[in-house]
């Protein structure tokens, strides 16, 4: 009953303001046809990341866990957005091309991934790095800092991806991580699931972590009861 009313409000959402477009459903269907999983963010939540990297101004973006790049197709977006706007006289001061770097263990994941990025027309915006995450961040640090990093890929690292991210970001960066409530399983602190023990270890770091100013929200949707953590990086000092 409740998640039949929280799918039927986001279908609701999705035909009036989200309304995603043929290159995300194609992106979904080429994911689910691949023998995928079918938990990409939703659309709602899409729309959210690429709303944020726009008030930001984001042109270099990090994510963390591909699939079949729902998520980064949105995230995408935005940065191609940012590559033509213009100033307040109409000039344009979009001349910094934006970036997008995602990381994706599955060599299969990849594949799909990028087939759906070229499909979509962002293949010059997005690229899809193959293997473990927490291989390819201590590599990223020539080509950061990061304006936003989306973590989405293994929850038992979230912490670690999390200090990654925040040592990759410039001052005012966000970092945004998915799936952190866990149908509420965030409070059992007797849970011996890695990937509840995992956003409990994020939400215990960011008790003390005087490098960002965070908040987590709960959501309920078509993917169920969830939430995310949202961290703005501070102003050294
Ligand atoms: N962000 C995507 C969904 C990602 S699902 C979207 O919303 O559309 C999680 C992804 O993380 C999976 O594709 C999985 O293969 C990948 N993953 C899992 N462990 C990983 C690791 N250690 N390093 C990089 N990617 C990983
Ligand atoms: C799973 C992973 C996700 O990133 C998500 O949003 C939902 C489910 C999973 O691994 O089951
Ligand atoms: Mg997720």
């Amino acid at each position: 009953m409740a998640q039949d009313q929280w799918t039927a409000v986001d279908e609701y959402i999705n035909a009036t303001v989200v309304r995603p477009d043929d290159a995300l459903d194609a992106a979904l269907k080429a994911t689910a046809a691949a023998g995928m999983p079918p938990i990409a963010v939703s659309a709602a939540q899409g729309k959210l990341l690429s709303i944020l990297a726009r008030m930001i101004g984001a042109t270099r973006v990090l994510e963390i866990g591909t699939l079949g790049a729902y998520s980064t197709i949105w995230l995408a977006r935005a940065l191609a957005a940012a590559d033509t706007r213009t100033g307040a006289a109409g000039a344009d001061v979009g001349t910094e091309a934006g970036k997008l770097i995602s990381l994706e263990i599955d060599p299969k994941h990849a594949d799909v991934a990028r087939k759906n990025l070229a499909s979509a027309g962002l293949e010059a915006v997005a690229e899809v790095r193959v293997g473990p995450a927490l291989e390819a961040l201590p590599q990223l640090t020539s080509e950061a800092p990061f304006d936003l990093t989306f973590i989405d890929a293994d929850k038992a690292n979230i912490p670690a991806y999390f200090d990654w991210a925040v040592k990759l970001s410039r001052p005012g960066a966000v970092i945004v991580v998915d799936n952190v409530v866990r149908d509420g399983k965030l409070i059992d602190g007797s849970s011996t699931d890695p990937n509840v023990q995992g956003v409990r270890r994020l939400h215990e770091l960011l008790e003390t972590d005087a490098r960002v100013t965070a908040t987590t929200i709960q959501t309920v949707g078509s993917k169920g009861y969830d939430g995310f953590t949202i961290a703005l990086v501070n102003e050294a000092g």
